[in-house]
């Protein structure tokens, strides 16, 4: 009797730790007599044409902690089944009909799709139309809603707080304010997280408003203190006081808008209210490159294994999940439908709040008296994000 055969590809964005499923999946195919072959770049391998390679024990040794993704990966292209968040964009029939043709000529019994919320919508339209894959949970952002965590977030997480511990010692050697601005589209958990590990004295995240104010008012009570140096972390996709965020280019179609630029508009409104010596720092991709942390490491091995187990009990159209201390699984649809973002009220966000970390919109913070003269001077505030809120 011949060996089943499954598929495995990364899509969208790349983090850290996609390797490390893929290692797991490989080698817990093999224990089950299974054969693996990895699609190149995504869901783009395919078809048209057909780009794959088997993977076994000796290609997939050494990769665990490797960053990146031996696969390669593509961030939409020709399989985009969403527009913005959630908004459903049916998939080519034709393009469905290659893929269909693919499985059969290649006997795939399974596929994992290794992908955030946009490549788990391509998988669930793959499931509808009757293919049998299962989903893996991957995004620096933690916003897919089903599971615990999802892999890549924890290195992110680390590689926000070294930044912000470098920052810490040159921010107290000049006295200055340091503004990091960290990924997080949708969702501030990488802000939080890395905030409340770093020593971040101003959280700015997507879930909570916030105003120049109140990010003054605790830069000033910082410097009653006697700590005249301040730790800003903002989340890029972290909405203005006045709305809207801050975006590097227009939208091409079906192509998310590109973020980055609101640690520029903090800090410049910070440095013309204060004048104070203020610095930008934007992470930017390096949270998404190099070695997973021990953290991902386990949670992404574990993640292949049980994507294996899920196509040999043949449970097509689940994503496995983390809900601590199992690894379970659930509808594709269900994680795809809801982000998983921060709560307002949320544990994380009380005990930050209760170190003392200003994340804004905070009644104790807004009634406060400490607002020097211009910062009282709305209009003013408003014009300077005007000018950013438009593309920098
Ligand atoms: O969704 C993960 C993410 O890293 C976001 O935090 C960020 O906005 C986006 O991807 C960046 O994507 P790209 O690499 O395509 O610019």
């Amino acid at each position: 009797m011949s060996k089943k055969r499954i598929g495995i590809l990364t899509s969208g964005g790349d983090c850290p730790g996609l390797n490390a499923v893929i290692r797991g999946a490989v080698k817990s195919a093999a224990t089950a007599g299974m054969d693996v072959v990895g699609f190149i770049k995504g869901y783009e391998g395919l078809v048209d044409p057909v780009q794959y390679i088997p993977l076994n024990q000796k290609n997939t040794t050494g990769i665990l902690n490797r960053g990146g993704t031996i696969l390669g990966s593509t961030n939409k292209g020709r399989f985009a089944a969403t527009v913005g968040v959630s908004d459903r964009l049916e998939l080519d029939p034709e393009l469905l009909a290659g893929v269909k043709t693919t499985f059969e000529q290649l006997s795939i019994e399974g596929l994992i799709c290794v992908g955030g919320d946009g490549s788990l919508a391509v998988a669930q339209q793959f499931h509808e139309y009757g293919l049998p894959v299962v989903g893996v949970p991957k995004t620096i952002d933690n916003d897919l809603s089903a599971t615990a965590f999802t892999f890549g977030f924890d290195s992110a997480v680390a590689c926000a707080t070294d930044a912000l511990d470098r920052l810490h010692t040159t921010a107290a050697s000049h006295e200055r304010i340091m503004v990091l601005e960290v990924m997080g589209r949708h969702a501030g958990w990488i802000a939080l997280y890395a905030g409340i590990a770093g020593g971040g004295d101003v959280i700015l995240i997507p879930e909570i408003p916030w105003t120049f104010d109140d990010v003054c008012q605790k830069i000033l009570r910082r410097d009653r203190e006697g700590k005249r140096f301040t730790l800003v972390v903002v989340a890029e996709g972290a909405h203005l006081p006045k709305g809207g965020m801050v975006t590097k280019d227009r939208r091409e179609e079906d192509r998310q808008v590109r973020l980055g630029g609101i640690g520029a508009v903090v800090a410049s409104e910070i440095e013309s209210r204060l004048q104070r010596d203020t610095r930008v720092m934007v992470l930017g991709h390096l949270q998404r490159g190099g070695p997973p942390t021990t953290f991902d490491r386990v949670l992404a091995t574990q993640f292949g294994s049980n994507a294996v187990r899920l196509i040999s009990e043949k449970r097509f159209g689940e994503m496995v999940c983390y809900s601590p201390p199992a690894f379970d699984s659930v509808p594709i649809l269900e994680a795809v439908n809801v982000l998983r973002r921060v709560d307002p009220n949320g544990p994380a966000v009380q005990s930050a709040r209760s170190l003392g970390i200003s994340l804004g919109a905070h009644p104790e913070q807004t009634t406060s008296n400490e607002i020097y003269s211009a910062a009282n001077d709305t209009a003013e505030l408003e014009n300077v994000a005007d000018e950013f809120e438009a593309v920098v």
